[in-house]
């Protein structure tokens, strides 16, 4: 048995080895060609394929590693040379003294490190960290150095990046970030982002040791939202404010319902990949400068030519659901009742958006500007209603003139 199993000729164990062979090979087709194999970048590598990744990538750059450094490497003129090239590509993923990383940048895998400290920098001579600078890293976002023979540019990143783990945020600031936008924009909106916390989908890379997968909680203050962020808003919302249809309408809500809704967006309690990115760049102060810039604007009506409005949509709003124990929607978002509680104003609002966001408070999706631990009650309200029933009700609201904002107190008196 033991000899038909373990022949002692080697010519016979040939077709048994091409037999596995072939079977291996048949197997990894298969495993290609259903799709099975996951590549999603929502997760982090397994633990040990990330360690082994990231020493495979520790002894690839040691063996390449760079020349010799020029002798006048760390001198203050190529620092502020490397400094003001990180601002404008590098901080974007890695983030900076005084500035955090953005969220998209924290849904990449592998991620950037947040490099403003000892340890990443620490870990690499001169010569490797040109090589990294140099050469990018695969199988990572970290892209290579766009120009060949410019050995000289690529010096001056690693003179930045020996200086960067000491480097006071002023300093940072006025390397690499000053000079965006005019003067007038920057008194406007100001103070720059300070330390706050956000929602993090995936904060779970594998623990390395020799890895800072840590990283503050600043608004990032990227370029794109520079000294004057409306500019930035406008991208989406429009120079009006009204958003065209595609994005919410700002000019409808009161100034207490914008700011608290973007503080939200920025500490990640309401959630969306498209306002987060935005909203942790900004500091409290511009929070607070463009509620009031937009509750200011000239409230406009988003969609000119309203659809026929279902007579259902009407009932709902006004009269509610009492069968189904639904108050009717004007009972919150007909008046600001309570500064506090900062309701929406719905009339005039995107009848595709209203649409869309009683679709993402059924399917809990939207978060709360209270937070995941205090019911919102619209996601009771909307898993009450029908798709036929939600687009009635967008259907009725966007038809309506803007509202005026009311106090509670004018339609209730005596409370
Ligand atoms: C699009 C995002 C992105 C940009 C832009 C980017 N990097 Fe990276 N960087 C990465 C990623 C991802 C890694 C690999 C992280 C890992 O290995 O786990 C990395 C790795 C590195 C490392 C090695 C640290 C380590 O061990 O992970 C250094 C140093 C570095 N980048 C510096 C820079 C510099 C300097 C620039 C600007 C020239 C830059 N990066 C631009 C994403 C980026
Ligand atoms: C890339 C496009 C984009 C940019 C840029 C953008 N927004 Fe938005 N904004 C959106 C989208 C999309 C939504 C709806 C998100 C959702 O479903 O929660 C939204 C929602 C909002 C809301 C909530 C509206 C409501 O009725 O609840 C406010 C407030 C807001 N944005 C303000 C701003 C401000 C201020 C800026 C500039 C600093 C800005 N946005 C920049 C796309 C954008
Ligand atoms: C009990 C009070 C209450 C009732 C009743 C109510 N809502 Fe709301 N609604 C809210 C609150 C509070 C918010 C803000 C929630 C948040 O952003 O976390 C909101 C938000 C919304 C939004 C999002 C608006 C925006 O600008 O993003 C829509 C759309 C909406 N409600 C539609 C309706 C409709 C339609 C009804 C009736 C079927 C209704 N609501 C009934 C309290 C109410």
């Amino acid at each position: 048995m033991l000899r038909l199993l373990f022949p002692l000729r080697i010519t016979q164990w040939l077709g048994p080895l091409f037999v596995a062979a072939a079977a291996a090979g048949l197997l990894a087709i298969v495993v290609v060609v259903t799709g099975i194999v996951d590549l999603s970048a929502a997760k982090p590598h397994p633990e040990g394929w990330a360690r082994l990744l990231h020493f495979t990538f520790d002894r690839s750059t040691a063996f390449h590693a760079g020349p010799t450094p020029p002798a006048d490497l760390d001198t203050p003129l190529r620092i502020a040379a490397g400094a003001a090239y990180y601002g404008q590509v590098c901080a974007r993923c890695h983030g900076g003294p005084g500035f955090g990383q953005n969220p998209v940048v924290l849904s990449m895998h592998p991620r950037p490190q947040y490099l403003a400290t000892d340890l990443p920098i620490a870990r690499f001579t001169a010569p490797e960290l040109f090589r990294i600078v140099k050469a990018g890293v695969k199988y990572s976002a970290m892209p290579s150095w766009p120009a060949d023979r410019r050995d000289d540019e690529i010096w001056h990143l690693v003179a930045f990046l020996r200086a960067l783990p000491t480097m006071p945020p002023a300093t940072f600031r006025q390397l690499a970030v000053v000079a965006h936008g005019d003067g007038a924009a920057a008194a406007r909106f100001g103070a720059p982002p300070t330390e706050r916390r956000y929602a993090l989908r995936n904060d779970d890379e594998p623990p390395l040791a020799s890895y800072n997968y840590r990283t503050p909680v600043f608004g990032f203050s990227g370029y794109a939202l520079g000294a004057d962020p409306v500019a930035t808003c406008a991208r989406c919302h429009g120079a009006d404010g009204a958003g065209g249809g595609a994005f919410p309408n700002l000019t409808l809500q009161t100034r207490d319902y914008l700011a608290q809704t973007l503080a939200a967006y920025a500490a990640g309690r309401r959630r969306s990949g498209y306002m987060q990115m935005v909203a942790t760049e900004l500091s409290p102060a511009q929070i607070g400068a463009l509620a009031d810039h937009y509750a200011a604007l000239p409230r406009r009506a988003t969609d000119a030519t309203a659809a026929a409005v279902p007579a259902e949509g009407q009932r709902l709003a006004l009269l509610g659901l009492p069968k189904a124990g639904l108050a009717p929607c004007a009972s919150c978002h007909g008046v600001t009742r309570d500064a506090a509680k900062a309701y929406p104003l719905l009339e005039g609002q995107s009848r595709w958006y209203l649409a869309d966001q009683m679709r993402v408070f059924r399917s809990g999706g939207r978060g709360s500007i209270v937070g995941d631990k205090t019911p919102d009650p619209m996601v009771v309200i909307a898993q009450k209603l029908g798709d036929r029933q939600i687009d009635a009700v967008a259907a009725y609201y966007a038809a309506q003139p803007p509202a005026r904002v009311q106090s509670f107190a004018a339609v209730q008196p005596g409370r």
